[in-house]
């Protein structure tokens, strides 16, 4: 942190003293207060819910410019990485702060593929799940199950442990997030094969089957590569936050990631995609294009709770940079799968044009998410909608390691505790039962 040369003071209406608070700048984005020791100094707390004005902490993972709609990972632009990078050498970026040459990305590479395989144990772990349990709530137990599974890579505080379990995190979601899809249809599920990419190997394991091998297409394979790459970071988001907040008390990373997976669960994070596409599923059963109208209406009042799923951001107060990349993606694979026509597609062409163009999300600045469309690539891939949120836990994996490991090497870390203000009874005596 590099300290400016301006000063904020604080100062109180009542008489108390004023107190002058340090301002520090970042590389990019804006300066911080420092308010660490204005508790100790003035016996009062800051009030920010929901973290609309904190920095919780220091990072040089990814950065945000919400207003431009641009998004950074260690300093890289997500429009040249989605490009020219594959997923683990983004992992990799993520990880150590620098692009793996050709030799580092060939031992990575190498690494990773060798921890593909799971315990054989955490098959019959998975089979004390019913057959109908969402796909994110098997996942949040099997994550959190890897602890029990994987003694020698649990002590947060050794370097040697934290980067084992997280070649082993990235290797072993793909395996844990098809066994969950495989489980829930009833059929055994595939071993990883180790010859193909992270990618092609994942949707292998989702769609081969023991009588019909399946036979990776390049055009999709990059598609599911590109939507692991758009989602490997998104710096404090709430899982990430969660994440660290977790890994704070020093618990073992697998339980702070199977926290982050079920912080991502909800539909106002990961689950989204899930959302956004059952809402354009109703939408298509209730008349189509045609009940637009009908349907921005409800979005717009208030008193429905009907959210326009896959639009808005806390922090994208502009058209996001990943959704972009996403809308040309879905082009490439409803083209080379034949279903340039696909009605779902179309219906949400012509929602984002109307919303895009409507004054209620123009002057709250709403514009599509990454949600939006990722939805409609992985229907048309053969993903079920119920696994959009395990791939998005699949992809951000990295990125919630990558926060964890540099929290716990910062010199300033602490357990995350927030405080409150108390607004309950005052103190009073316990009656007796008689007289409650
Ligand atoms: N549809 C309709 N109105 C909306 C929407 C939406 N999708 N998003 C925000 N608004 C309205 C909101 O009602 C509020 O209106 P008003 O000022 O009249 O009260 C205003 O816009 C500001 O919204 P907010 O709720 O204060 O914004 P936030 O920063 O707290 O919420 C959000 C961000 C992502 C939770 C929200 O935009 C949302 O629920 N969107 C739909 C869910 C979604 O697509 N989430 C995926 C996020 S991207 C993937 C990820 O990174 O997890």
């Amino acid at each position: 942190m590099i300290p400016s040369d301006v000063k904020a003071t604080l100062s109180f209406s009542d008489g108390s003293p004023a107190m002058d608070l340090p301002i520090y700048k970042g590389t990019m984005g804006p300066d911080v207060l420092d308010i660490r020791k204005l508790y100790a100094t003035t016996d009062k707390f800051t009030y920010d819910t929901g973290f609309l004005s904190t920095a919780a902490c220091q990072s040089a993972i990814t950065y945000i410019d919400g207003d431009k709609g641009e998004l950074l990972y260690r300093g890289y632009p997500i429009e040249q990485l989605a490009v020219k990078c594959d997923y683990l050498e983004t992992c990799y970026l993520l990880l150590n702060g620098e692009l793996p040459n050709a030799a580092q990305k060939a031992d990575f590479d190498n690494r990773v593929t060798q921890h593909t395989m799971v315990h054989e144990q955490m098959q019959f772990f998975l089979r004390g799940f019913r057959r109908d349990a969402h796909p994110m709530a098997v996942l949040t137990g099997l994550v959190g199950g890897m602890s029990a599974f994987y003694h020698d890579s649990i002590d947060i505080n050794n370097p040697v442990h934290r980067h084992i379990a997280a070649i082993r995190l990235i290797a072993k979601m793909p395996t844990l997030v098809s066994m969950a899809y495989k489980y829930t249809v009833g059929q055994p599920y595939i071993y990883p094969h180790n010859d193909l990419s992270y990618a092609a190997n994942f949707m292998r394991m989702m769609f081969a089957t023991p009588t019909s091998e399946y036979k990776p297409n390049d055009v999709l394979v990059r598609a599911m590569d590109r939507i692991f790459i758009l989602h490997a970071d998104h710096e404090q988001n709430a899982s990430t936050s969660t994440v660290r907040l977790c890994g704070s008390s020093g618990t073992n990373p697998f339980a702070a990631i199977a926290a982050g997976v079920a912080c991502l669960w909800g539909p106002s994070h990961g689950g989204a995609n899930e959302a956004a596409l059952n809402m354009l599923e109703d939408i298509q059963r209730n008349g189509g294009v045609e009940k637009i109208g009908e349907f921005i209406a409800q979005v717009k009042d208030k008193n429905s709770h009907v959210k326009l799923m896959g639009f808005g951001h806390r922090v994208y107060k502009n058209y996001d940079p990943r959704a972009k990349l996403m809308r040309e993606t879905c082009y490439e694979v409803l083209n080379e799968l034949g279903l340039q026509n696909d009605p779902l597609f179309k219906l949400a062409m012509a929602l984002e044009k109307i919303a895009l163009e409507d004054d209620y999300f123009v002057s709250r600045k709403l514009y599509p998410n990454v949600d939006f469309y990722s939805g409609i690539v992985q229907r048309a891939i053969g993903i079920p909608v119920p696994l959009f949120t395990a791939i998005f836990a699949l992809a951000r994996t990295v990125g919630w390691i990558a926060q964890l490991n540099e929290m716990i090497a910062d010199p300033e870390y602490k357990i995350g505790r927030p405080r409150q203000l108390y607004i309950g009874a005052t103190r009073r005596d316990v009656p007796p039962l008689a007289q409650r």
